[in-house]
């Protein structure tokens, strides 16, 4: 059975970009499940962050999951260098190009979970037929590209994917905006995986990383209904 319980992942996008080994360390030693690393290309989304060799660097940092969501178009060239980065989870996006499946086939060919990102305008109707060749569904709740914007909300594509999904073992992840406020309604509609970049890393660096376990802890709280830790 896959595990269900919800897992936050927090996005480097919003770490020192200087010292991301050390900013890795301390999100996992404040109790992320997975580590979420967001490559852009400044072609599929207009902005610009890192590739395979920075990638593989992060990798010995991470103990955790290493959930590399590409925005990057094409997609099927980069793959194995990917892999051979060492990314546990290979997102891409679904409007990347009109081959999915096919690059799905390709990530788990060259040994990783195939994870596929919808942007808000794309149905979740589109991967009815990519399901059984897909580990991840990542739904993004903001136009890919930048950290800190305004969650818009997709909980009716969420329920729509969950009912979709129902016992085939695929994550469903929500990417953007995720906060103390947001991540009831995405968790209530179905959610088990939280990426969330401003949201943990505000207000805290590697020196006062217990910020960053207090950030965690409040989402995770809010979305599993808990009391806030005192
Ligand atoms: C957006 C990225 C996200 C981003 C989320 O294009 O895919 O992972 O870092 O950032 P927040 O949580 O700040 O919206
Ligand atoms: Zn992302």
């Amino acid at each position: 059975m896959l595990d269900r319980t919800v897992k936050i992942a927090p996005s480097i996008l919003s770490a020192d970009f200087a010292d991301f080994g050390r900013e890795i360390q301390a999100i996992e030693a404040q109790g992320a499940d997975w580590v979420h690393v967001d490559v852009m290309d400044g072609h599929f989304v207009p902005n610009l962050t890192f590739g395979p060799p920075a990638v593989k660097a992060f990798r010995p940092h991470v103990k955790t999951v290493m959930d590399v969501h590409l925005m990057i178009s094409p997609v099927d060239a980069y793959i194995d260098a990917y892999a051979e980065a060492g990314a546990d989870i290979l997102t891409a996006h679904l409007e990347a190009g009109p081959h999915s499946h096919r690059t799905l086939q390709a990530i788990r060919g060259a040994g990783m979970k195939a994870g596929l990102a919808l942007n808000p305008g794309t149905p979740a109707e589109a991967v009815e037929h990519l399901l059984d060749l897909t580990d991840l569904i990542c739904v993004m709740t903001v136009n890919p590209g930048f950290g800190g914007q305004k969650f818009i909300d997709m909980t009716d594509k969420i329920r729509k994917l969950s009912a979709m999904i129902g016992d085939r073992p695929v994550h469903i992840e929500i990417d953007g905006g995720v906060d103390p406020s947001t991540a009831p309604l995405v968790v209530e509609a179905g959610a088990d995986v939280l990426v969330a970049g401003s949201a943990v890393f505000r207000g805290g660096s590697v020196d006062k990383a217990e910020v960053y376990g207090e950030n965690i802890a409040a989402i995770r709280s809010a979305a599993t209904g808990a009391s806030a830790a005192a």
